[in-house]
């Protein structure tokens, strides 16, 4: 009797993690600077160096390969120095592409630009919104169901578009803090039923939906999520992370997950960093 007991109160054993591989997409910062001021992160008049971006992206790119990740590239235009944030060219779910439409008009012409490459590598959906919205920035997939960012790019309407083009449950969450302006800087999806997110950059609603939904994730503190640690990638086992956000770091570690810390200093002049740069085509 006393035996069984014990039995049923041990924590179910954690299942052991395993890493998938990923087609992913990523854009060169050969133009990357600092011209204009989109989000808070901004500041023109700050120097930037586009050498520094380059190595920083390059050993990014490395990693992936090294993980057993495909990266391909998409060619970067004079002009566009935001190019090299590939999360947002696109939202691709199952071989669907659904196209970005920005909110700035100096990102306005990446649309078009990412689009074009889809169309060019074979994909044969592609739906050019009729709503705002800044691809897999705001749009996130956990499992077969999506989260979908808004409250300072992507328009609200945009959300009932991306259910019924990629025909998924799509969950709307209204960011309140410019600081986290895309929903990938604000929450991260590590396997498809966990995620780990900032709470305080979430409306009290918002913030209810994710309690509700993910009642074991990760909560990042605001140290970590101030230096741009929810702005993530994971294989279901690998984690890349910005490498100074040492709390997460260590939470990540505590649940199985390998973290790995990553240095993009350049690009977050810009506001961006490792989902950023990273569209997930497969
Ligand atoms: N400067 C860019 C912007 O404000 C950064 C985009 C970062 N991308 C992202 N997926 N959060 O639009």
């Amino acid at each position: 009797m006393a035996a069984h007991t014990d039995t049923v109160d041990q924590p179910a054993p954690r299942p052991a993690r395993t890493a998938v591989a990923h087609r992913l997409l990523m854009c060169r910062p050969q133009y990357f600077d600092v011209t204009y001021r989109i989000n808070p992160w901004m500041n023109p008049h700050k120097p930037t160096d586009a050498g520094t971006a380059l190595l920083q992206w390059e050993q990014l790119r490395e990693l992936y390969l090294s993980l057993g990740h495909s990266v391909e590239v998409i060619e970067p235009l004079e002009g566009l120095p935001d190019m090299v944030f590939a999360a947002n060219g696109a939202t691709v779910v199952d071989g669907k592409v659904l196209g970005a439409r920005f909110r700035h008009r100096e990102r306005t012409a990446e649309g078009p630009a990412y689009l074009d490459w889809f169309a060019q590598g074979g994909f044969t959906e592609l739906l050019w919104p009729e709503h705002i919205n800044e691809g897999e920035g705001d749009y996130l997939r956990v499992g077969r169901r999506m989260l979908a960012g808004t409250g300072f790019r992507t328009d609200p309407r945009s959300h009932a578009e991306a259910q019924e083009f990629f025909g998924l449950p799509v969950t709307g969450l209204t960011l309140v803090d410019p600081d986290f302006y895309h929903l990938d800087t604000a929450l991260a999806v590590l396997s498809p039923d966990e995620v780990m997110y900032y709470p305080a950059a979430f409306s009290p609603g918002s913030r209810a939906v994710l309690r509700e939904m993910f009642p074991d994730a990760i909560l990042a503190r605001a140290q970590d999520a101030a230096v741009f640690g929810l702005n993530a990638f994971s294989d279901g086992l690998n984690v890349l992370l910005p490498q100074a956000a040492t709390g997460l770091i260590a939470q990540l570690r505590e649940r199985g997950f390998n973290p790995v810390g990553v240095s993009l200093g350049e690009l977050l002049k810009a506001g961006g960093s490792v989902k950023c740069c990273t569209l997930t085509l497969s």
